[in-house]
């Protein structure tokens, strides 16, 4: 029986990384399959060297391109894949173009689906991220959830309850799990940075993708640089027009290559501020207790909000928001959200594999009653 895990993207390494890990402690017989989405090795392979996730068995090499082209690819090589040997159960984690196109693969060949992280949503049907939730979660047979709200989404949209299980966040399995590598000091040494700092990241494509928008953020970002220095790990979407636009001509701002996953821990880890559009992101701030600015109108992850250190922003209210902070500093005590204790990985191998005995179950039965004699 084997469980074939699709990763691609960068967020996807961080949440499979335990469910693997646990899975294999449970003797589950596992392939990983990385679909190619994100091929920088500073996306992808300093994860792999990283977090102690094997080496994918296959790699599709699918690469960038249009939605409709990049689903496609991953499409096609996928069903290629799975035609000879279909698996007894593909898990699939988060909302890139990677989890949409092995979902909607294994809808159309027969193979049942589990989708860690389900149930999300933003309400902002023109994020890509939410068509690739709604989608998958329509066609997954085991939904994993990190937070109770995700439970009335779903069922909102007909999901069955006996699908649904909370099982706590695998993301923050790995942050605690690798807690003890966040050391603020010699990151924020390696980077020049001696007094408070800001970490920012930005990505979504209605930050970065058009003139005007990336426009309006250069400039409160530079308001921000103002009032303290910003590490930059820029992403490569918007690289390109957020530099020609002079974001970097900034001081204090300091762009640099996205980093791998312990530096940047660290770094957040140590800093006064994060200011963000990542979902990831908002999460690892919730449980460090970092004061995080979200540049979003939305959020799919509102525990975040409501049991966490985010707020939503907008760029013209970005300036502001970080002065409040840098004014009242760091919290000196904040609440989790339920279940984002670090064992969301072993509940998911723990309801994955008893799924898999009970599906082996009438099989073997069967066997027993055609049994001569
Ligand atoms: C994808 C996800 C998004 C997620 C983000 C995490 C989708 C629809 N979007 O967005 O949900 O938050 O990953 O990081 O799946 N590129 C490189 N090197 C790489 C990868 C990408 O240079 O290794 C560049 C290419 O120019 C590419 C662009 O980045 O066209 C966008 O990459 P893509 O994977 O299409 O979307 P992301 O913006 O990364
Ligand atoms: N991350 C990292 N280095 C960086 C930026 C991000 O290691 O320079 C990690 C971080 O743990 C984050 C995850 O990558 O949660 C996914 O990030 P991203 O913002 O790309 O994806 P999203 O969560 O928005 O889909």
């Amino acid at each position: 029986m084997t469980v074939v895990h699709i990763t691609g993207a960068r967020p996807n390494f961080p949440k499979a990384a335990p469910v693997l890990a646990a899975l294999a402690r449970l003797g589950v017989e596992q392939r990983l399959v990385h679909t190619g989405q994100h091929y920088d090795d500073r996306m992808s392979e300093i994860f792999f060297q990283e977090l102690d996730l094997p080496r994918p068995d296959v790699n599709l090499g699918v690469g960038s391109g249009s939605h409709a082209s990049q689903t496609a690819a991953v499409m096609v090589a996928l069903e290629k894949l799975f035609t000879g040997e279909p698996p007894e159960l593909v898990v699939v984690y988060g909302d890139v173009n990677s989890t949409v196109a092995a979902a909607l693969v294994c809808a159309k060949i027969g193979v049942p689906l589990a989708h860690v992280e389900a149930g999300l949503r933003s309400f902002d049907p023109t994020m890509p991220e939410e068509v690739n939730r709604k989608v998958t979660d329509a066609l997954s047979e085991l939904a994993f959830v990190t937070s109770p709200e995700a439970i009335g989404h779903l069922a909102r949209e007909g999901v069955p309850d006996d699908r649904i299980h909370l099982v706590g966040n695998p993301m923050i399995d790995t942050l605690l799990t690798h807690l003890d590598r966040f050391e603020p000091g010699p990151a924020q040494e390696a980077h020049g940075l001696t007094g408070r700092y800001a970490v920012a990241t930005l990505h979504r494509p209605g930050n970065v993708d058009s003139d005007a928008q990336a426009r309006t953020l250069v400039q409160a970002m530079h308001k921000c640089a103002d009032l303290m220095p910003i590490l930059v790990p820029l992403h490569p979407r918007g690289r390109t027009r957020l530099l020609e636009l002079g974001f970097a001509d900034h001081p204090d701002i300091r762009v640099v290559d996205p980093l791998g996953y312990v530096e940047f821990m660290s770094l957040v880890r140590g800093a006064e501020a994060v200011l963000t559009d990542s979902g990831g992101v908002q999460e690892e701030t919730t449980v460090l207790g970092v004061p995080c600015l979200t540049l979003r109108p939305s959020t799919e992850r509102p525990a975040t909000i409501t049991h966490g250190t985010n707020r939503l922003v907008r760029a013209d209210t970005l300036p502001a928001e970080l002065a409040q902070i840098a004014d009242r500093g760091r919290p000196s005590s904040w609440p989790v959200p339920p279940l984002w204790d670090g064992q969301a990985g072993p509940r998911i191998a723990a309801i994955v594999s008893s799924w898999l005995t009970d599906r082996s179950a009438p099989a073997s039965v069967a066997g027993a009653a055609d049994t001569p004699g």
